[in-house]
């Protein structure tokens, strides 16, 4: 049997504007996918998802899911059947990285269980290879955290670069519980852009200057400065029409608790928001908060 694992992920900054080129900061979270994979008899591939997921999400999922693992069985060159069975502490939800994770954990559990001596750079090719039934045409920052883990600025065409803080800082995520369209949501984006060029113009301009200043700010671990420029990019987002009213209800309820600062996180229309919050005990207040009104919190650190 072979057995490989993917990271989750909380971007930071830019979700969205990253696909045009624009700088972006994510995170891997401390929870992730397994895969194990065996060699077995019959067509294609067996998938059995025992991940915990939000409901609908492994329903809603399910074409893109086995178009993905024809993908990477394609990158990979495998013509056997394989059983896949996908586990792990990363809950199966939309803007945390699920489906880069577990592009991730396949292609590592294949290579492991073929006996593939493959660095984490292809790896991480073929994780992307993957996403593309999930995402179409993805930035590959969900698969390069899902595959190196750490914090990360990520430029799409040219890769990532670790950013090293002192210490993990803590953050709360919380799950709207819908599932989202990430294809869908980046379509919409790009539609608009045409249409309206001088206004998403500015819009862009303003999305890559707060990249670098965010850059600064989380270097020199400067948690309200991160935190402010956390909400401003939040407003970048809605004025291109990716968060939506549970998304932004999630926003002012970690502000309103002492987040310092809180946007929605990934692909939009649904999925998670993260709140910045330094300490256990404000981590705690704020999911608290959250889970108070009735909703997922996910209590985790970036960093890591
Ligand atoms: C999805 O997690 C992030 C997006 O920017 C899409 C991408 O980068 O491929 C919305």
């Amino acid at each position: 049997m072979g057995v490989g694992h993917g990271y989750g992920k909380v971007i930071l900054f830019n979700e969205h504007f990253v696909v045009y080129g624009i700088p972006a900061i994510a995170s891997a979270i401390d929870k992730k996918t397994i895969a194990e994979v065996r060699k077995c008899k019959g067509k294609e591939f067996i998938i059995r998802d025992n991940r915990e997921a939000t409901p609908g999400y492994k329903e809603e999922k399910l074409e893109q899911q086995r178009e993905s693992i024809r993908r990477i069985k394609d990158a990979m060159g495998i013509k056997d059947c394989i059983e896949i069975y996908l586990h792990g502490d990363l809950k199966a939800a939309s803007g945390i990285g699920a489906s880069a994770a577990s592009c991730t954990a396949i292609a590592r559990a294949i290579a492991d269980e073929f006996g593939l001596n493959l660095t984490d750079e292809r790896i991480n090719e073929i994780a992307y290879e993957g996403e593309k039934a999930y995402h179409g045409s993805p930035s590959g920052i969900d698969n390069t955290c899902a595959t190196f883990g750490g914090l990360v600025w990520f430029v799409k065409g040219k890769g990532m670069e670790r950013l090293q803080i002192e210490k993990p800082v803590e953050i709360v995520m919380g799950d709207t519980g819908i599932v989202a369209n990430t294809k869908k949501a980046v379509e919409g984006v790009r539609r608009r852009r045409e249409e309206q060029k001088d206004r998403y113009n500015k819009i862009f301009e303003q999305a890559e200057k707060l990249a670098h200043e965010a850059r600064k700010a989380l270097l020199e671990m400067n948690w309200e400065k991160v935190g402010s420029l956390m909400n401003e990019n939040h407003k970048l987002l809605q004025q291109i029409e990716v968060s939506c009213k549970e998304l932004d209800f999630l926003v002012e309820v970690a502000l309103q608790h002492g987040a310092y600062g809180a946007k929605m996180t990934g692909g939009g229309l649904g999925g998670y928001m993260v709140a910045l919050t330094p300490g256990k005990e404000l981590q705690e207040k704020v999911a608290e908060a959250i889970e108070k009104e009735g909703f997922y919190a996910l209590r985790t650190k970036i960093g890591i």
